[in-house]
């Protein structure tokens, strides 16, 4: 499989992150979900730890995976996709990253507010974005909380998008994301298939 993407397909750098980062996701949710009603024990501050350490690391990953995304393009749209539908799959493309890059870092501007120290999996320190303010730490809370229902409900009409193109329209939009799977119509039919 091609590293880079091609006009028709996704290559293996874009379809790693983008399925590294959902499992990743999924990890870190479920985490801070958990977290915030734990009692206070030696647990809870290693959950949070663990939680922080993995957004971190998705931070990370999605800055990587933008810089790629510029450097390498976009297949088009598969065949037979109508315009408004490609312009809503590209909007929600968007949002999903600003979503991506909003959510870990207003945890991060909410742990500065709040005064806590930041430590990336022990190996080292990150800076504070900002200083004590019980104000700032609010705001930062309610993007985080409300930033990641948000997520939730933009990935499950993504999801439910790209299982659409599968299930009803038979077409390529899945599987090019995929690794090595059987083609459906993703390109324009060649001469000879277009004559019978
Ligand atoms: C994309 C990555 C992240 C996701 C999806 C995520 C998701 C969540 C969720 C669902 C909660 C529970 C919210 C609630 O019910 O109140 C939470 C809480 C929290 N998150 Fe994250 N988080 C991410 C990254 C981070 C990062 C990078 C940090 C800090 C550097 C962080 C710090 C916190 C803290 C401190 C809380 C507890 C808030 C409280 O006690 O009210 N998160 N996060
Ligand atoms: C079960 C869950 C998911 C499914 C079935 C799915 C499916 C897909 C498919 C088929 C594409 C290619 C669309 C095309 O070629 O036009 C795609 C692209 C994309 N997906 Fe997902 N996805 C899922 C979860 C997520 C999550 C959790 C995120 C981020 C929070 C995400 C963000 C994106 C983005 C930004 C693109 C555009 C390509 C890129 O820049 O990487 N997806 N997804």
């Amino acid at each position: 499989m091609d590293l880079k993407n091609r006009s028709d397909r996704w290559g293996a750098v874009s379809q790693v992150l983008h399925w590294a980062i959902l499992v990743l996701l999924v990890w870190i949710a479920w985490l801070g979900l958990g977290m915030v009603d734990m009692p206070n024990t030696p647990a809870k501050i290693g959950t949070y730890a663990l939680h922080k350490s993995l957004g971190l690391t998705l931070l990370a990953l999605v800055a990587a995976r933008l810089a790629w995304r510029l450097y390498a393009g976009a297949p088009s749209p598969v065949v037979g996709t109508p315009r408004w539908q490609a312009r809503i799959a590209s909007l929600t493309h968007v949002a999903l990253y600003g979503l991506m890059f909003a959510i870990p870092l207003s945890g991060w501007l909410f742990n500065s507010a709040s005064g806590y120290p930041l430590q990336w999996f022990k190996r080292f320190n990150l800076p504070a974005l900002s200083g004590r303010d019980q104000g700032l730490a609010d705001v930062a809370a309610g993007i985080h909380e409300y930033g990641f229902w948000l997520l939730v409900a933009l990935v499950a009409l993504h999801a439910a998008a790209a299982l659409y193109h599968h299930v009803a329209q038979r077409d390529d939009t899945l599987t090019r994301m995929l690794p090595a799977l059987p083609r459906r119509r993703s390109t324009a039919p060649s001469e000879s298939e277009s004559l019978t």
